[in-house]
């Protein structure tokens, strides 16, 4: 074998690493990728400065003015680097009817035959990072850990804020301890002594993000991007782990978790999927309007869930993440006061404008100073002005910057949000962004009929991935890019968690579809949203205690106007019509659209959804 100490690369494993197998594995992958040097990270503060002052001398980072944002950077990636990219992430199962038809497959010995030349030599002229990660509270009984290769520094400083990461997963791990083998490179090798001549090395070519679900891999390649190259968020939580959890019962979704405390003090946990770029953060570090004193939200999660059920019966989630990759524009002290404090300090934002006092902007933040700056370095490092704005309709920061940030700069933290038992879920949301047809709020009236509702979810689509945006597509449960599996199996999986819970003696959370992005006729939005999302979170939990009644509509159970708190809103009973309606015509090219999507899905697709769709089809048949 063509081992590193052959090519004179010394392995130099640390005396904590006491795992021949992951020895063997780095020992194996330095010898395919070639790496300059080897580093292996012990997730110390001491390493974290050290490798952001490493980014600033090599132009990647910028540090920003102590003074205003202490211990905080600023990275600008290649303009072709900026998103995840859906149609180059791959499920590589066996069989691939077991990818499913939302998938792309390809088998994995050609997969596998496509990547060995490309990962060949890769990291040439670079170092080679060995990144330790627990995805979910070190040694936890539901945590996973991940080692990930890497040749990005910038990852491995986003894997501290991100991840519990470090020299302690290794005692976990023992001598032969389960790990997810992670590979990722940013693909662009430097020959002998050649320099990047670039801040944001990456193949703008050529990127695959690939999974090998049986032997539960990841192999990203040409990517340095969130989701493609911070292998423990997508790639691990959601599709390796949405597999994980089909076999062995669990779910993990794409899910904010929170808690909601009423003014007597009694706590309710709620897990709520929203598609990427709609509002999980935002959502879960919520900030009770005026007519909600003494109502607390508390954040536990902002984007990933693991959920198990446990043997009293009831769903217990955890947020296997230790920190938030959060969309920076249209954040302000208005829509999300808690994110902005979170960005106090210790953070590192990804592609929004430089000030010229050394701090940063986004779009939105105009709503805080009342407006916009005179003059700013947008994400691309070109000048900007109010003035060019308007002529080119250039963006300062690109609409999918981002920050990284620990979960304990959230001044909103959960008290449990580090708990390994995790908290037991009360209700279950699913919400796309749609400006039509989707009412503000309805109650599914049973487990079938909430998984339907998840199933037939539309989105339009943002900037969090690459491709046109603003257009529906079905997001069935906000997983369309991250399951790692057949799609309507996943669906099966969900409806059959009502029986095992059942026989457990339980029953189960409800399940509410929201909507906060609807538009009137001349495109503004017509629900305030953010703080007054409160108010429906309110009669969900007045749903929960039996206190609301709430009426039929054709699409689940509604809040009539009355049910609603509107103390410190003016809101009239004709805006919340705007809000509420269901339009005959809109839905019955609804339920086309859920029609076709069915049958896109038809292989293993539960008959009890299409029964569900018989039902509704009736029911707006007699409207
Ligand atoms: P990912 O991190 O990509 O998974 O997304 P996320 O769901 O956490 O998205 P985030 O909370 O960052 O949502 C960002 C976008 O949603 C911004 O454009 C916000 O302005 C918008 N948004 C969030 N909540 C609301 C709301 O209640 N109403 C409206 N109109 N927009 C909202
Ligand atoms: C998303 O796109 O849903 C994100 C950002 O949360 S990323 O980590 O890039 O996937
Ligand atoms: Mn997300």
């Amino acid at each position: 074998m063509n081992s590193p100490a052959m090519q004179g690369l010394d392995l130099n494993a640390p005396a904590h690493v006491r795992h021949p197998g992951l020895i063997a594995w780095v020992a194996d992958m330095a010898a395919l990728c070639k790496p300059d040097n080897i580093h292996w990270c012990d997730g110390s503060q001491e390493e974290y400065d050290r490798l952001c002052q490493q980014l600033v001398d090599a132009g990647t980072f910028t540090r920003l003015n102590p003074a205003k944002r202490p211990g905080s950077f600023l990275a600008r990636t290649d303009p072709s680097d900026v998103a995840r990219v859906e149609d180059r992430t791959f499920i590589c199962s066996d069989k691939q009817e077991d990818a499913g038809p939302t998938n792309n497959w390809m088998a994995p010995a050609e997969m596998r035959a496509t990547l060995h030349p490309l990962f060949d030599g890769c990291m040439k002229g670079r170092t080679m990072y060995v990144v330790p990660f627990s995805m979910g509270p070190l040694g936890s009984h539901i945590s996973h850990i991940g080692i990930e290769l890497t040749d990005s520094a910038y990852v491995v400083v986003n894997q501290k804020l991100m991840t519990r990461m470090g020299k302690a997963v290794y005692d976990v791990l023992g001598t032969d301890g389960d790990f997810v083998p992670c590979m990722h490179t940013v693909g662009a090798p430097l020959a002998d002594g050649q320099k990047d001549t670039t801040s944001w090395p990456c193949n703008p070519a050529t990127k695959y993000i690939v999974h090998f679900p049986e032997t539960r891999e990841i192999w990203s390649y040409g990517s340095g991007y969130g989701g493609n190259a911070l292998l423990g968020k997508k790639c691990f939580a959601l599709r390796i782990a949405s597999t994980m959890g089909r076999d062995q019962g669990w779910l993990a979704e794409h899910m904010l978790i929170l808690g909601v405390t009423n003014p007597q003090g009694r706590k309710y946990h709620v897990a709520a999927a929203f598609p990427s770029a709609c509002g999980k953060t935002n959502f879960s570090m919520l900030v009770p309007p005026k007519g909600f004193e003494g109502w607390k939200v508390t954040t536990i999660g902002d984007d990933i869930a693991w959920i198990k059920p446990h043997a009293d019966g009831k769903l217990y989630a955890i947020n296997p993440e230790a920190g938030y990759f959060g969309v920076a524009p249209g954040t302000n002290t208005l829509s999300n006061p808690n994110c902005m404090a979170s960005l106090n300090e210790n953070v590192i934002f990804t592609n929004v404008a430089l000030t010229d006092d050394g701090d940063v902007w986004w779009e939105g933040m105009e709503q805080d100073s009342g407006s916009k700056p005179a003059h700013l370095i947008d994400w691309q490092g070109n000048d900007w002005t109010p003035e060019i704005a308007r002529e080119k309709g250039t963006k300062a920061a690109h609409p999918n910057a981002r920050f990284t940030v620990a979960a304990t700069n959230n001044p909103a933290l959960d008290a449990q949000w580090d708990d390994a038992n995790g908290v037991a879920i009360d209700a279950f949301i699913f919400g796309g962004r749609r400006s039509t047809t989707v009412p503000l709020v309805t109650q599914a009236r049973d487990w079938t009929e909430g998984v339907y509702m998840a199933a037939t979810m539309g989105s339009e689509t943002t900037a969090a991935a690459f491709g046109a945006q603003g257009v529906v597509r079905r997001d069935p449960f906000a997983m369309l890019p991250f399951c790692g599996y057949n799609m309507s199996d996943y669906f099966q999986h969900w409806l059959d968690m009502e029986k095992k819970l059942e026989s457990m003696g339980h029953t189960l959370p409800p399940i509410f579809c929201v909507n906060w992005f609807r538009k009137n006729a001349e495109g503004k939005f017509v629900w305030p949203g953010f703080g007054e999302n409160m108010r429906v979170l309110k009669w969900m939990i007045d749903r929960i205690e039996g206190q609301a009644r709430g009426q039929e509509t054709l699409f689940g159970i509604a809040p009539t106007y009355a049910e609603i708190n509107w103390s410190g809103l003016d809101f009239s009973p004709a805006q919340f019509d705007t809000v509420t309606s269901i339009d005959k015509a809109a839905w019955e090219e609804e339920l086309r659209l859920h029609g076709s999507h069915f049958e896109q899905l038809a292989y293993h697709l539960p008959t009890q959804l299409l029964d569900t769709k018989q039902a509704l089809e009736k029911r707006l048949a007699e409207v």
